[in-house]
């Protein structure tokens, strides 16, 4: 029996990379998603230009309009249930969400950060790694708590650190891994095999440490 394809929404505050893998993933049929709504906190981001691209609605809600946080989470998250959304990613979304508002999603919101975490939560990933000294980078897609850059890892892309690498040949590495792994956990989500009922859950086990590409693929 063949799923319907799940129903996706994305936020995103910039240029969009992730986005577009994930639309290139949908396109070349290796994922069975629905983009239903392309969201950001920024007018200018490329990612809505992305989507109009790919005839997914867009969305812009200016943090301005709006009293407070709160008040502009609420809103954007609104849009996005009435987008019938059954998974949010987070994919460069650089707004730390209200608690209360992330909470509704518990288990059905998923973000993409580019560390080892727990290494690193928060901004300037890469030159914290290299700052430190670490021998190996990577990126973590994990399920979005209140907690910023803190619910359960579910994958994990490594990278080697060399020796002449630099904060932007770091990210540009990364971003490459990055654009293999988000779609692989959407996928995995989107066939079944990774959920969530109060923790998280792959193939009816509970995830106690995060998946590789090659245990994604
Ligand atoms: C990526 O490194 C992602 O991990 C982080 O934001 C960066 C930009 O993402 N959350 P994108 O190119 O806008 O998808």
């Amino acid at each position: 029996m063949t799923h319907a394809p799940l129903k996706v929404a994305v936020l995103a505050s910039g240029r969009g990379s992730n986005l577009a893998a994930l639309i290139a993933a949908r396109d070349a049929g290796s994922l069975p998603v629905e983009f239903v709504l392309v969201g950001s906190d920024k007018a200018s981001a490329g990612a809505l230009l992305l989507a109009e691209a790919a005839g997914i609605p867009a969305l812009a809600l200016n943090p301005k309009d709006y009293p407070d946080r709160p008040g502009f989470d609420r809103a954007l998250f609104a849009r996005v249930a009435a987008s019938g959304a059954e998974l949010l990613v987070l994919a460069g979304f650089m707004r730390v969400i209200d608690g209360a508002v992330v909470a509704e999603w518990e288990g059905r919101a998923i973000n993409i950060h580019p560390s080892l975490l727990p290494k690193y939560p928060g901004l300037h990933t890469h030159r914290r790694c290299l700052e430190a000294g670490d021998a190996e980078h990577g990126a973590s897609v994990h399920f979005v708590t209140a907690e910023l850059d803190g619910g359960p890892v579910v994958a994990q892309a490594r990278i080697p650190v060399g020796a002449g690498d630099t904060e932007i040949s770091l990210a540009e590495r990364l971003l490459a891994e990055e654009h293999r792994l988000l779609p692989a956990v959407v996928g995995a989500i989107a066939e079944g095999r990774l959920r969530w009922n109060g923790a998280a859950m792959f193939d009816g086990q509970p995830l106690t440490t995060p998946l590789t590409l090659a245990q994604l693929s």
